[in-house]
């Protein structure tokens, strides 16, 4: 497959900034893969299941887009997929030293990939799962944060 790119996250729940990635991404590439990762540092909500879930209900009208879950390390996911790229989504300052070294180490155990970052919108610059996830447990408006189609399901699963 030429020029297919990987876009890993935690994804707990996916939002706003991250769509808005993706649709971003998969108009650059041949192929995206969207691939749910484990985050040693996170606790997630979200099983798995329900991530990819999640995510695929978001990305149905995107042909040259899947998504995909594993819990190895994202150079050896990007060598077996033979990717191009890792794509990953820049919010503001405080994410680049983060990005900075994980992209660094990623080179060092997978020469072959380069990790790319797009810049998010305006608009989502403020957005992170983990800010979605407290206000929805604690009753709070989500919409606009979410995309629609997954917005009932997210409420649902975080207020019980
Ligand atoms: O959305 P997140 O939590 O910022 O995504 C981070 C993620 C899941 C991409 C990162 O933790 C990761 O790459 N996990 C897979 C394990 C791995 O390769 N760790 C070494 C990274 S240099």
């Amino acid at each position: 497959m030429k020029n297919l790119a990987i876009y890993p996250g935690s994804f707990d729940p996916i939002t706003m900034g991250h769509l808005d990635i993706i649709h971003r991404a998969a108009n650059l590439f041949d192929k995206l893969i969207v691939v749910v990762m484990v985050n040693p540092v996170k606790h997630c909500s979200f099983t798995p299941a329900e991530r990819v879930s999640l995510i695929e209900q978001c990305v149905g009208g995107l042909n040259n887009v899947t998504v995909e879950y594993s819990d190895g390390l994202l150079a050896e996911y990007a060598k077996q997929k033979n990717a191009t790229a890792i794509i990953k989504g820049l919010r503001a300052l405080s994410d680049f030293e983060y990005e900075f070294q994980m992209a660094l180490t990623n080179k060092k155990l997978n020469p072959d990939v380069e990790t790319l970052f797009l810049t998010t919108t305006a608009e989502n610059m403020y957005l992170s799962s983990s800010m979605v996830r407290q206000i929805a447990t604690m009753g709070g408006d989500i919409s606009g944060f979410v995309p629609d189609v997954i917005h009932k399901q997210i409420i649902k699963r975080l207020k019980g």
